[in-house]
């Protein structure tokens, strides 16, 4: 019988009563904006429940507890059997950090709508807030914009994609590709909001942008060069031309996003551009300040940190919680972002049989145990990062996200008294069981399934 103790996350109290409620049950449902934001209370009677909910996102959190309370197989798709009970009792929680991000790359591998959707309603299930959408980079362009349809048209496929990481010429010889339609944007928006789940859009400027510039040539450092699609992984040294012509074409499409994300924060990325000189910065600058013209806050990652004069942003401290530190102390809101901790592309063991090892080795406990080093009142959350140079299917980012980010919600969500021997058995008999009524393919604590390995690719572990 499902109690109490089998919650992820944890919330923040909890007691329990005598007594089951028969599932499903009526839920009745109240305001109380006294209770913190995205907070709720839950009294479960052997008659019914109450909910009260500090607002929408609370009612939403509220009700994935009592799914989680009800059993696993509350999370199939359709009843399977009646007799399902709730544990009677009180629950009172809230969340410790406001930013509960997960960061998906659509941009290296292109995750279909239906597969976005599905990945919301994992980030939903975990009371996870943000998804920070990566939709261009050097790979390819998976936004249309109606002003510049080459965009999508050159720069949504590429001809050939490397297979793991390597520094050999060996590519697969298989296009790849796809983009969402602005219709298909705004419903995917839209199903998020239902689930209190904020869609943060990231168009990368002015490095990871070869799409764009094999797309629109005259975006690039040479326009007569034979620009294409990049078919390899890592850092492409090719920027966008920092020219007020090229401002002007990003300025276009960063209104149509607008247009397209409600979100308050909109993300310009910045992050790795080598060989920048001062007009790139004064190019992230401009953009920057259009989108503060426009009533939004621009996010970017900590390298931004370098260019003088921008307007109060918000970064996403990648490198380490000291740019995070730093940010804070320029007057600037902070996201930890931690590739030292919170890189799910990176490899879960040194397992001989982990698929494409790259990156550091973070564990289910490494994660578990990322505590922020910030305590700034500009600390605004934390979030993961799911890259997919490495993760060509949607059963590839399930076998990397989870059940990494099931410990990193708790990170987000719980209050800091973590222990993970408390945590471990919690996820294994109880969590677990949620995510395979679920179907997610997550890596077995023990490691891999045979079919979950790739002895064709090589990796690159740091
Ligand atoms: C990043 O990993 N380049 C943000």
């Amino acid at each position: 019988m499902p109690g109490f103790d089998t919650l992820l996350p944890r919330p923040v109290s909890v007691s329990a009563t005598p007594g089951r409620c028969p599932w499903p049950a009526p839920v009745s449902v109240s305001a109380a904006p006294e209770l913190p934001a995205e907070g709720y209370r839950l009294e479960i009677t052997p008659d019914g429940v109450t909910l009260s909910a500090a607002d929408a996102a609370g009612e939403v959190y509220g009700r994935q507890t009592l799914r989680q309370l009800a059993g696993p197989d509350a999370f199939r798709a359709a009843s399977i059997h009646s007799g399902l009970t709730l544990p009677c009792g009180v629950v009172g929680d809230h969340p410790r950090h406001g930013w509960r991000g997960c960061l998906l790359d659509v941009a290296r591998h292109f995750r279909t709508k239906a597969e976005v959707l599905r990945f919301v309603d994992l980030l939903a299930a975990h009371k996870l807030n943000v998804l920070n959408l990566h939709l261009t980079d050097d790979q390819g362009w998976r936004i249309e914009v109606p002003a510049y349809p080459r965009l999508t048209s050159v720069g949504g496929w590429r001809r050939s994609s490397m297979v793991g990481r390597h520094d050999g010429p060996e590519r697969d010889g298989r296009p790849h590709g796809g983009f969402y339609t602005t219709e298909d944007l705004r419903e995917i928006v839209a199903y998020a909001a239902s689930r209190a789940v904020t869609v943060v859009p990231e168009i990368d400027v002015p490095g990871h942008a070869r799409a764009a510039i094999a797309a629109y040539p005259k975006l690039g450092p040479d326009p007569d060069a034979d620009w294409e699609v990049w078919t390899s992984w890592g850092i492409s040294t090719s920027l966008l031309d920092p020219s007020e012509s090229t401002v002007d074409f990003f300025r276009t499409v960063f209104d149509h996003v607008l247009d397209v994300f409600p979100s308050p924060v909109i993300a310009l990325g910045g992050d790795e551009v080598p060989g920048a000189t001062g007009e790139h910065g004064r190019f992230v600058r401009e953009i920057a300040a259009h989108l503060v013209s426009r009533g939004r806050q621009p996010m970017g990652w900590d390298e931004v940190l370098e260019i003088e004069g921008l307007p109060s942003m918000l970064i996403g401290a990648w490198q380490s919680d000291t740019a995070g530190e730093r940010a804070a102390a320029l007057g600037h809101d902070v996201v930890l972002c931690s590739e030292e901790h919170l890189y799910l592309d990176h490899r879960q063991s040194d397992h001989p049989d982990e698929p494409i090892p790259v990156g550091y080795l973070h564990t289910l406990e490494d994660v578990y145990g990322y505590e922020p080093a910030l305590t700034s009142p500009r600390l605004r959350g934390v979030q993961a990062q799911v890259w997919t140079e490495h993760l060509d299917s949607a059963r590839r980012v399930d076998y990397a996200a989870f059940p990494r980010l099931s410990a990193f919600a708790e990170v987000a969500w719980s209050p800091a008294d973590r222990d993970f021997t408390e945590f471990l058995p919690r996820l294994r008999d109880h969590h677990l069981p949620r995510l395979d009524a679920l179907g997610v393919e997550y890596r077995p604590l023990d490691g891999p399934h045979p079919w979950q390995t790739r002895p064709d690719a090589p990796g690159r572990p740091r």
